[in-house]
């Protein structure tokens, strides 16, 4: 299987069936245990489960001995009881022979220190020698399942860069020498002129002499270089993967593969997406420590992994509370584990994998908590487990093949911007923390909001909002000009197609390629260090007060038939234009000449062409599926309080399968599915 089309948030996954169950790790368990699980959790609902990706060890135990006894066994009793199973390559835990007869593949820090053996990911993805290995031990465990009917499909390592990105060993030095003699053609000249080298005497003779970027040893370094490297980190990965991924394929190609994302210094619209069949993505909702933040940052985090490839797998779904070193996240209270699950399959997911199926009794995770206690009591966590299994297995097939439909995007992901900000960011939010921030705003409002990378359709969006993005890549230009004379709204957020895509400043008047669309230029700009020393503040066009400011202004300077929509009232700037409207075709052109932080981008609300979100109440979450044919609508209240939503269409709930119209009353944690007539 491999899923020929290309990436777009509104891609279906391939899957035909719904997946649900759990991360499963026989390696954990006496044989008594192991006996007793596949029953146990396929009286849950468990159809799936995910195994092998820290058991190197167990699998091959010496150096080209492998052993699959133990998973030959789990996975045929497991489906036994018609629980099917997804393998993982091992890579994420190489075992200790590895590292003590190659100590070299270790990967190495920004000053020099050596990882080891002891936790996990310490292996270099650059290592020849690991590589070799992982190929080996892929090649291994794809031979020896291909033709295993229980295994369906793979999860290649885990968690990509999780843990550790930014690797200097000595491997990845002549690797990035490599890789930017076939980025510049073989030319140092062309490297140098990328990089604008002649600043702070770097000019370069040989590849071979370029260092890995290390901020601050002494200081700053040239942020084009540190782009470079980011690319070629992220290219590292997808490469890594690219060779377990063509052993899997010629093994079997009836199985799917898949990642479980998202990490730092990954490029899923990149080959690291494109070689898999569906992304996939862990998620634990309560790393966001204040509840009442939860709710829109796990909506966000979701959109934007569907934003990558189209609809994905939970592969982990946090179930309870979690500790590792020294934290100890909350407790999801009963129904917020089930409420969270379906939050994920509303949003884009068509399988989802609890984490994990009993709390471990020993390792860095002893307090990772499971479905099921370490005391193997069910409780619970077990029924609600229970629940959400017979639910999904009445419903989840039939969600199969539908995508989110939503009227506001927001533009995040983009690898280039979101890297090319880290290494300066002169103490700006990153565009995504941004685009998280606006996507939180329009959440809240009630409206179906999502995540579209530039690149993607904007087939069905009423707003497409660009927050602060400096590395602006022309090539998106026609795409957003057909919007905008289609009849939409493009809002333009300060500091956008400032930079090119080197890191390096346009020559041309900001937003550079963006000028003619935006019918305006910055005219001066400035960072808000202190605004409540120095505040700024602007009147929106229709308000009868200021909005204020803060982060950075633009002066703008409109261009002939560019409408003024807000104006500066403050200190050397009042007066002067500070967002512009051009209409362009039927849609217009907002630019908005500040960064778009959440007081700033609701008292920008009324200056949009909001669709009115349906059933509208604060705590009720509201998400639609839907194909050309069928139209889901998944409403789920994340209040601490019983909500009466008004149903936008009738239809049939399927969950409790009784018809609804009118109004509708939502328990906390409560969730509807309506299939809509
Ligand atoms: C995930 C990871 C799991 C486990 C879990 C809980 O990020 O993939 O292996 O560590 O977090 O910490």
């Amino acid at each position: 299987m491999s899923n020929p089309a290309p990436l777009s948030h509104l891609r279906p996954s391939p899957l035909r069936e719904f997946l649900f169950g759990s991360a499963y790790y026989p390696e954990h368990w006496d044989a008594a245990i192991r006996e007793a699980d596949p029953a146990l959790l396929r009286a849950a609902g468990w159809n799936v489960v995910r195994m092998g990706e820290f058991a190197w060890d167990l699998i091959e135990p010496e150096e080209g001995k492998f052993d699959f006894r133990l998973f030959d066994e789990t996975i045929a009793r497991m489906a036994a009881v018609g629980i099917r199973t997804i393998f993982c390559t091992p890579t994420a835990a190489p075992p200790r022979w590895l590292t003590v007869n190659h100590p070299g593949i270790v990967r190495v820090d920004a000053d020099g220190r050596l990882m080891q053996h002891g936790s996990r990911q310490h292996a270099s993805y650059f290592s020849p020698v690991f590589r070799e290995y992982s190929r080996r031990i892929t090649r291994a465990l794809a031979g020896h399942f291909a033709g295993n009917p229980h295994v369906i499909g793979w999860q290649t390592d885990n968690e990509f860069h999780c843990h550790f990105a930014f690797d200097h060993s000595p491997d990845v030095q002549s690797a990035f020498a490599e890789w930017l003699r076939v980025r510049f053609e073989n030319d140092i000249a062309k490297l140098n002129a990328a990089w604008g080298t002649a600043f702070w005497s770097q000019t370069y003779v040989r590849f071979e002499d370029v260092p890995t970027p290390r901020d601050h040893r002494p200081t700053w370094a040239n942020p084009a270089h540190a782009l470079d490297y980011r690319r070629f980190l992220a290219d590292g990965i997808a490469s890594f993967q690219r060779e377990q991924v063509e052993i899997l394929r010629a093994a079997n190609s009836a199985w799917w593969i898949t990642h479980n994302g998202c990490h730092e210094v990954s490029d899923y619209r990149g080959d690291l997406g494109r070689d898999l069949d569906f992304v996939s993505y862990d998620s634990y909702p309560f790393f966001e420590l204040e509840p009442a933040s939860r709710a829109s940052n796990h909506a966000f985090q979701l959109d934007l992994v569907r934003s990558y490839a189209g609809n994905f797998v939970v592969m982990e779904q946090q179930s309870g509370p979690g500790g590792q070193g020294d934290y100890f996240l909350d407790n999801p209270e009963p129904g917020e584990m089930r409420r969270l699950a379906w939050t994920g399959i509303a949003r884009g997911a068509d399988g989802l994998l609890l984490f994990r199926e009993r709390s471990c009794r020993f390792g860095a995770e002893e307090y990772w908590t499971g479905v099921l206690d370490h005391d193997n009591v069910p409780r619970r966590r077990y029924r609600e487990a229970s629940q959400l299994g017979a639910e999904v297995a009445r419903v989840g097939r039939e969600l199969l093949g539908t995508t989110v439909r939503f009227d506001v995007g927001v533009a995040a992901g983009d690898f280039t911007c979101e890297q090319g900000h880290a290494p300066l960011s002169h103490g700006l939010p990153d565009p995504r923390a941004m685009a998280k921030c606006i996507h939180g705003v329009f959440f809240r409002a009630g409206c179906a909001v999502g995540i579209v990378h530039p690149e993607d359709t904007l087939e069905g969006l009423k707003i497409y909002i660009l927050p602060h993005l400096a590395l602006f890549n022309p090539a998106w230009l026609p795409a957003l000009e057909n919007f905008v004379a289609a009849g939409g709204t493009l809002v333009v957020g300060a500091r956008t197609g400032s930079k090119d895509l080197n890191n390096n400043v346009n020559p041309e008047t900001p937003p550079g390629a963006l000028r003619g669309l935006a019918g305006a230029t910055v005219e001066e700009y400035g960072r808000q260090n202190r605004p409540e020393a120095r505040p700024l503040a602007m009147r929106l066009e229709g308000a009868e007060s200021d909005t204020p400011t803060t982060l950075w202004y633009e002066q703008l300077a409109p261009d002939k038939g560019t409408l003024v929509a807000g104006t500066w009232t403050t200190r050397h700037l009042a007066g002067k234009p500070a967002i512009t409207r051009r209409a362009h075709g039927r849609g217009q052109v907002i630019y908005v000449g500040t960064y778009l932080t959440r007081e700033f981008t609701e008292g920008l609300l009324p200056l949009l062409p909001i669709p009115a979100p349906g059933g509208r109440s604060s705590s009720v979450e509201t998400v639609l599926r839907a194909d050309a044919n069928r139209r889901f609508r998944i409403l789920i209240n994340h209040g601490e309080d019983t909500a009466r939503i008004a149903v936008p269409v009738a239809g049939r709930e399927l969950l409790d399968d009784k018809p609804v119209s009118g109004t509708l009353a939502l328990a906390p944690n409560g969730v509807a599915v309506i299939r809509e007539r």
